[in-house]
C-alpha cells in the first residue's frame, strides 16, 4: 500500500489504512533506532528544508534526527537570521529554496493553512510541522503511536482531552486521528477554550472535569497557552490549576491503569503537576521517542516508499 497523498497536511481526511500504514511503518522504523549504529540509507540522495517560523524544540529536533536516520540531506531554516526578516514572503522564501533543488519542506508557520500554500506553489513534498490554530499531524501520529503501544489497540479507546480545545492544533489533529481509528474522544475544558462549533467534531463535550476523566483510558493534557490569560479566557493560572489542572487528587479519581499524554512543553503546576509528569502513568516521554520513528515514516512513505512485509527491513 502507498499513501494517497505526496504531502502530509493534516490528519482529517486522512484514512484509517494510511493511519495502520504510517503506525506500523514507524514501528519498523523504531527497531532501525535501537541499533548500535541506528541509520539506514533509505532516503539517500534526497534533501529536507525544515522551515520553522515559529519556536520548537521536539518536532524540528525530531525531524533533523528523522532525516539523519533515513540519511536524508537536510537543512534548517529558522526565521532569526533569515531575510524575512528584510520583508521577503513565505512564497518567495519557498520559491527561492526549492530552486537549490530540495524534495521536502517540513513547515511550521503562525499561519493556519500555510502548509496547504506551499504545496499550491511548490513541486516538493510539503510536512506540516504545526500550522496556527489548525492542525499538527505528527504530533497526533506519534500519539497514537503511543498508544497502540501501551494498549495494543485504538479501537474503543476513551480518550479526554483536557485543556484549550480551540486554540489547539493538537487536539484537532488527534480529534481526527482518534475518531478515524475508532477511539471515543471527549473533550473538557473553561468554557471559553471549547470551540463555539463543537458539535461539528462529533465528540462529547464534558462540562465537569470529574466526568470527563473518570472513565477515560487516557488523558490528553494540552499545554495552557499563556497568552490566552492576558486575552481574559480564563481568570488566572492558579484558578486554572484548581479548576482544570491534572493534580495527584484528580489522578485518583482516574482508571487505575489510566496514560498521561501531554504534547509539551508543559507548563508544570498549571495544566499538569510535576508527580503527574513524572509518574508511571505518564507515557510523555514515550510521545518523544517515537516521534522520530513516526516522521521516518512519514518522509519514507510520502517518497513512494511502500509497507515492508513482516520482518524485511528498511536498508
Ligand atoms: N509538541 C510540540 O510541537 O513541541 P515543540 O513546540 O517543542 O515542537
Amino acid at each position: 500500500m502507498l499513501m494517497q497523498n505526496r504531502h502530509l497536511l493534516g490528519l482529517e481526511g486522512v484514512s484509517n489504512d494510511e493511519i495502520q500504514l504510517i503506525l506500523d511503518t514507524a514501528s519498523s522504523f523504531k527497531t532501525v533506532l535501537e541499533r548500535p549504529i541506528p541509520k539506514v540509507p533509505t532516503l539517500r540522495g534526497k534533501t529536507v528544508v525544515n522551515l520553522f517560523f515559529e519556536p520548537s524544540t521536539r518536532t524540528r529536533i525530531s525531524f533533523e534526527l528523522a532525516e539523519k536516520r533515513i540519511s536524508a540531506d537536510s537543512v534548517n531554516f529558522t526565521t532569526s537570521g533569515s531575510s524575512v526578516l528584510k520583508g521577503e514572503t513565505l512564497k518567495d522564501t519557498a520559491k527561492n529554496i526549492e530552486a537549490m533543488k530540495i524534495n521536502f519542506v517540513v513547515i511550521r508557520h503562525a499561519a493556519a493553512g500555510a502548509p496547504h500554500f506551499l504545496a499550491r506553489c511548490l513541486d516538493a513534498s510539503i510536512v506540516n510541522a504545526g500550522d496556527g490554530t489548525h492542525e499538527h499531524p505528527t504530533q497526533a501520529l506519534l500519539d497514537l503511536m503511543t498508544l497502540k503501544e501501551r494498549f495494543g489497540k485504538l479501537r474503543g479507546l476513551k480518550v479526554a482531552i483536557v485543556g484549550d480545545i480551540a486554540h489547539s492544533r493538537v487536539a484537532r489533529s488527534n480529534i481526527h486521528g482518534l475518531k478515524t481509528v475508532g477511539a471515543h474522544v471527549g473533550i473538557c475544558g473553561p468554557a471559553t477554550l471549547i470551540p463555539r462549533d463543537v458539535e461539528k467534531f462529533g465528540v462529547t463535550v464534558y462540562p465537569k472535569l470529574n466526568d470527563a476523566i473518570s472513565d477515560a483510558n487516557v488523558l490528553l493534557v494540552l499545554r495552557i497557552q499563556l497568552e490566552r490569560q492576558k486575552k481574559g479566557m480564563f481568570p488566572s493560572l492558579r484558578e486554572y490549576r484548581s479548576l482544570w489542572g491534572i493534580t495527584r487528587e484528580r489522578l485518583e479519581q482516574c482508571k487505575r491503569d489510566v496514560v498521561i499524554m501531554h504534547p509539551g512543553p508543559i507548563n508544570r503546576g498549571v495544566e499538569l503537576d510535576s508527580d503527574v509528569a513524572d509518574s508511571g502513568f505518564s507515557v510523555i516521554l514515550n510521545q518523544v521517542t517515537n516521534g522520530v520513528a513516526v516522521r521516518m515514516a512519514i518522509l519514507y512513505l510520502l517518497a513512494g516508499g511502500r509497507a515492508k512485509p513482516e520482518g524485511e527491513d528498511h536498508d
